[in-house]
Parts: C-alpha cells; structure tokens; sequence
C-alpha cells in the first residue's frame, strides 16, 4: 500500500516549498500608482505597480511596528506608513526618510529595510519570487535576488492570443496539485454531453519520461475523445498532432499541443496560499483561433467549465479532509502523484545535504488505467 506519507500529514515546510517564482496576482488587476493585498505561502504582500508601471512586491507589514503597509499612501514612487509616517522605496524596501528624527540624530535610514520580493509580470501575470529565507519585514536585511526569470509559456510564432483564468481552492496545495495531474477523475467530474460520458471509459496507456526537476508525458497523439483534439482536427491532420504535457516542482503543469503551424499552449499553476487554501491559474497561448469570431471565448467557456467542476469536487473534498482521513495512492493511476510526492522529498533532501537532487525516476515508464 502507499508508503507516501499522507499530503495533509506534511509538516508546513514541505508543504509550501520557497526559493520558486509564484504567481500573485493578474496584471491586469493592478494599476499603475495602486496597492494590492495578496496572501502567498501564507505570507501577506502588498503589490502595486510604481509610475512607470513597474511591479512591485512587499511584506505587508511595517518594519517599525507592523503596520500594514496596504493602509499607506502611494506616490507611484515610494510607500508611507499610515502610522508614523515612514517612507519606503517600493522596489527594494530601503528606508527613504523618518519624519520623527532631529537634524542632530544619526540613526541610518537607508540601512533600515521593509521586506521587498523580487517582482515580475510575465504572459500577463504579476509572479513573485519566494527565496528560501523569507525577508523578515523588519531590520537590515537586503531583498535577495531571484536567481532566474519567472516562468513563461513557449510560443512557438510571432502572433497568437493569451487568456487567463483562475479559481480558488480550499484544499492544500498538494492535493490542488494532485487533482490536476490525475487521469481517473475525468469521467466522473468532468462529465458534459459535448466532451464525453462515463460510458467512453476505455483502456489507456502512456509514456513517461523524467525531466529535471519533474516528469514528462511524451509527446503523443492526444485521445481521440478530448475536447482540444476535437477542435484541432477541425485544422489540421489527425496524425500530425501531438502533444507534450510536463510537471515541473513546485507546481508547474505545462501542455503543448502542436499540429503543424498550429499550436496552443498552456501553463498551469497551483499557488499555495495558506496551508489549505491554493489557486488555480490557467493561462494558455495559441494560433488556433485568430480568425475565428468567438474562438478565445469559445475555448475560455471550455476552461472555465473544467475548472469550475474540478473547483466544486475540490469543496466537497475538503469536507471529507476536514478531519483527517488515511488517504491511499494506487498504481498505475496515482503514479504521478506518487512521482510528485517523491520529487518534493528529493528537493529538500537535496536542499539539507547539498547533494544533487536524486531523481526518483531512473527513466522511461509506461503507466496504464482505464479514464
Ligand atoms: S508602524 Fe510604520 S511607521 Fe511606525
Ligand atoms: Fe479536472
């Protein structure tokens, strides 16, 4: 039986992993010269955008005395605190002036630091950088840097359409994550008379393949009875479309469907935001429909469908987690869970030790279940 330890028997720490680039907030939720309040791994931001529209994100609270930082007004440049009136840089939190010192008293202003993440807007989202030590919101640290771009979706020409959307979940980040890897739910929650029944359940068998830091569905020939293959065949040949799905920690899902010079991508996430709430942004890219009127809405009607049923399962299940239950991961169905489980293990090994991340898969492995 599963030797995987419960998901909602994880110690917070490894529940939430840090040093990844999340996604906050839409961008075009927020405005130059605004502040928004966001919860992350469970640790308040205000985000805004400065003058020139750059983004912005820091600890929502004061380093003087913990004042919400959100409360305060906003030049398009720096922050002041509601409370005493401190001035902060918005983009790295250095302290610009304390109104209550004397021309006679020395204390170093620009030595004093409210907490400040690294801050990115990229296919439409605002995404922040959570670093292994979180900054403390108070004192003398310095914001760390990321060590790498945010995330982005591959695109594969020069014009296409972008769209969002995003549904939150009262479950844990894991079992977000887990639900959207899972091959056996479909039937049951995604049913619709324009998709599929649970009468078209039949034998399936895929390949999968490790990637750094995750694993990979090989490309293949999507199952004839989905909806994007569906629509795809409406262009292009039935065998010249492929597609490519990866996981990648900490909650990275990203699908390529690619059919000649027609493709559509996507990159999901799952964003812990408190220990049993997460987010779902799905925000997909593609040359499909750009000529046809109501394509984008079309396919958004579609996502949105399949979110929100997978967002009304995930309500009733965090009923039945609500005290605890033992939990079971079977093969070859929950493998990828499994496999999740397993990665997230291997990363915080790898981050105590200082070793390279054993990888738990050691290569190829078809899995097979009915769905
Ligand atoms: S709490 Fe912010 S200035 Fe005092
Ligand atoms: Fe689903």
């Amino acid at each position: 039986m599963p030797e995987i330890e419960s998901p909602q028997r994880q110690m917070p720490d490894s529940l939430m992993l840090t040093g990844f680039w999340y996604r906050a907030l839409p961008a075009d939720r927020v405005h130059h010269n605004q502040l928004h309040k966001a919860l992350l791994l469970e640790i308040p931001l205000v985000i805004g955008r400065d003058r020139q529209g750059r983004p912005f994100a820091l600890r929502d609270a004061c380093p003087h005395r913990g004042m919400p930082l959100h409360c305060g007004r906003f030049d398009g440049e720096n922050l002041e605190c509601g409370y005493h009136g401190w001035q902060f840089d918005v983009h790295n939190g250095q302290c610009q002036l304390i109104p209550s010192l004397t021309a006679d008293q020395k204390l170093r202003v620009d030595r004093i630091y409210a907490g400040s993440y690294p801050c990115e807007v990229q296919d439409g989202f605002i995404w922040v950088y959570i670093p292994e030590e979180g900054p403390q919101g108070a004192g003398f640290t310095r914001p760390a840097e990321a060590p790498d771009a945010a995330p982005q979706i591959e695109k594969f020409s020069d014009k296409y359409k972008v769209a969002y959307l995003t549904a939150e979940m009262p479950v844990s980040v894991d079992h977000g994550i887990i639900g959207l890897m899972d091959p056996a739910h479909g039937p049951f929650v995604h049913q619709a008379w324009w998709w599929r029944s649970r009468h078209s359940i039949h034998e399936k068998q895929k390949h999968f393949e490790p990637i750094p830091n995750g694993f990979r569905m090989s490309a293949h020939t999507p199952s004839s009875n989905s909806a994007p293959y569906k629509l795809l065949r409406l262009y292009a040949d039935a065998d010249s479309i492929t597609t490519t799905i990866d996981f990648t920690l900490p909650n990275l899902r990203t699908e390529t469907i690619r059919a000649g010079k027609y493709w559509f991508s996507s990159l999901t996430t799952v964003t812990p935001i408190t220990r049993d709430h997460c987010r779902i942004d799905v925000v997909a890219a593609w040359n499909i429909f750009r000529w046809v009127p109501f394509g984008a809405e079309l396919l958004k009607f579609v996502f949105a469908k399949f979110v929100e049923q997978d967002r009304r399962t995930m309500e009733l299940q965090a009923e039945g987690l609500e005290h605890n239950p033992h939990l079971m991961l079977i093969d070859d169905a929950d493998r990828p869970a499994k496999w999740y489980f397993q990665l997230k293990a291997a990363h915080l090994e790898a981050k105590r030790t200082g070793e390279p991340m054993k990888h738990p898969m050691s290569g190829p492995v078809t899995l097979k279940w009915r769905s």
